[in-house]
Parts: C-alpha cells; structure tokens; sequence
C-alpha cells in the first residue's frame, strides 16, 4: 500500500521524505489555507520535493475553469495529479484530462457509485472519505471494502486506484491495508503515532541504562 501525506506543510513533507516513508502527496484549497501565504509557492516546492504524485485540487465548479486550472497546476510539474470534486462537471474534466493522458483524482467520494463513476470517468485515483462518514455515523471503512469487491470483480478491468482519504488513526490504516487499499493519503499527526509503541521506547531505555552500567566499569569501551 502506498503511503501520501496530506498536507500542504513543507516541514513534515520534508520530514517524511527524508525517512523514505512518501509515495505522493495530496492536498485540498483548506490545508493550503491552514498554511497560509501563497498557495503557489507551495505548490512549487512540494512538487520539487516529491518525486511522486502530487494531487492538486481545482477550485473552479464549472467544466471549462477546471480545465483551465488543471492545466495551469499541470505546470508545476510532470507529478501533478488534478484532483477534481465529484460532481457532474468534474466527472466531464476528468474525462477530458484523462483522455489527454493527464492523471485526476477524483475527491469528496462518498459511496460505492459515485467512486465507479469516477473509474468509469477515467480517474487514475478516487478519494473515498472514511473520517468525514464515521463522523456523520456511517462506516467509512465498509465503503473501502465495497469499492475494492467492486473495482476486483473478475468482470471488470478497472485499473483507478483506491487512495484512502480523511484517515483520522492509525487503526484506520492497518484496516485500509488488510481490505487492500493502493493508497492511504495520511495527515502528519497520524504518520508520526503510527511510528511509535509504547514498547519501543521502555526497550530503547533500558538497553541504553544497561550500555550505561557496562561502560561505567571500563569508560574505555565503544561501539
Ligand atoms: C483528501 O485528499 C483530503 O485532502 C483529506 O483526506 C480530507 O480529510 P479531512 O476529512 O480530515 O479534511
């Protein structure tokens, strides 16, 4: 399963790419308002970073303004992905950029039939947003598992990837790994929880108290 950060913050992008741990990255119009400044710069740099697709989001509603945006975020580089909403125009520019060869990410998917619309569409990526439906009551991870029966149907030769958005935990994650999600697009708070157990950190100290007591017998001694 791939891993994407969400967010727009160069920091933890930088952070992230540096252990090795970054397939791509997406983002939206809102994590580019928590970073504040010019969403252009951002842009710029995180597409410089990544070597991996980099989802740029459209902000336009209607047909032609979100093909004139995507191919204007297209310019930041050969890694971008434009991410389009579900919706009936995004749909349309999904088709026409895809149909150029141009990869989208279809965003703000809530069910089974709108993530086979947006396949169907030729989307390289659906966003289906499991947080944002646990939190309305609903089981975000059921969806993840109906769209991977779906697009697996033995019938059908659908190759856009599942990329697993609005992850809130790191139990989110491993249960997106066991249903077989291609992607899980990852905000940096839940990157770091996923690194640490409790476990990790009472061995790490007590090897280091026991190195300690073996050097204060011979100061001499090193690694
Ligand atoms: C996905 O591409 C979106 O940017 C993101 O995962 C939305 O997550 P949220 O529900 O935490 O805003």
């Amino acid at each position: 399963m791939k891993i994407f950060l969400d967010t727009a913050n160069l920091e933890s992008i930088r952070k992230f790419n540096d252990m090795g741990l970054l397939d791509g990255i997406t983002t939206n119009p809102s994590l580019m308002f928590k970073e504040g400044g010019n969403p252009k710069d951002a842009m710029e740099e995180i597409t410089k970073i990544i070597k991996g697709d980099v989802s740029l989001e459209v902000v336009s509603t209607e047909y032609s303004g979100m093909m004139e945006e995507g191919k204007r975020l297209r310019q930041y580089g050969e890694n971008v992905v434009v991410k389009v909403p579900m919706t009936p125009d995004g749909l349309k520019a999904c088709k026409s950029f895809s149909s150029e060869g141009i990869p989208v990410n279809v965003t703000l998917i809530f069910s089974a039939n709108q993530a086979l619309l947006a396949a169907k569409a030729g989307a390289k990526y659906v966003s289906p947003f499991i947080g944002r439906l646990d939190d309305i009551g609903q089981d975000g991870m059921k969806l993840i598992e109906d769209i991977r029966k779906i697009f697996d149907h033995k019938h059908y030769e659908i190759k856009t990837q599942i990329l697993v958005a609005s992850v809130r935990h790191p139990v989110h994650v491993v249960d997106a790994a066991k249903i077989g999600a291609d992607v899980v697009t990852l905000p940096p708070a839940v990157l770091d929880k996923m690194m640490l157990h409790p476990l990790t950190k009472i061995g790490l100290d007590n090897f280091l108290a026991d190195w300690d007591k073996l050097k204060s017998g011979n100061p001499d001694i090193q690694i």
